[in-house]
């Protein structure tokens, strides 16, 4: 079992996209172990992307995450982050595929929808930002319900 930190964006949430992005992902097998609808601090979206602090679209990704309320979740399942990775589909919008997140609802680079931990330690780092009180990895997931 793993565990990967999973965001619906801004748009995802202003769109009424929650419940349908939530189903891709539970249909795959994924449980949601934590989540929370929440508006992200410049702070907090700053130290998320830190590893893109010196690329061009680094201020224009700031602002639209900090733009409205993202809905912050932590899943488990078999290979959590590739699995989360595979159903999101490619970062660019252009490069995104029929079936996948963002293929079918994207509508730019930007306005993405989703994000998923890309490495399990990158996993670790981001759960731990996002949700700094969570049980630990070696906990139950039947701890906290
Ligand atoms: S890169 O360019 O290879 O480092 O991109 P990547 O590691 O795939 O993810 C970059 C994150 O920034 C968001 N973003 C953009 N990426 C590329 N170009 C533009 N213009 C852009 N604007 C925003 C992109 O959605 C990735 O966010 P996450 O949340 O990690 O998916």
């Amino acid at each position: 079992m793993e565990r990967t930190f999973v965001m619906i964006k801004p748009d995802g949430v202003k769109r009424g996209l929650i419940g349908t992005i939530l189903q891709r992902y539970e249909q795959k097998g994924l449980r949601i172990i934590q989540a929370r609808l929440m508006k992200v601090s410049r702070v907090l979206a700053e130290k998320h992307y830190q590893e893109h602090r010196s690329k061009p679209f680094f201020p224009e990704l700031i602002d639209y995450i900090t733009s409205g309320p993202v809905f912050a979740m932590v899943l488990e399942g078999n290979k959590a982050v590739s699995t989360v990775r595979l159903l999101n589909g490619a970062t660019k919008v252009e490069d995104a595929l029929p079936g996948t997140i963002r293929g079918d609802f994207a509508i730019s680079t930007t306005e993405n929808l989703v994000h998923g931990s890309d490495s399990a330690e990158s996993a670790e780092r981001e759960i731990s930002l996002w949700f700094p009180d969570a049980f630990t990895s070696s906990s139950s997931a039947s701890d906290c319900l």
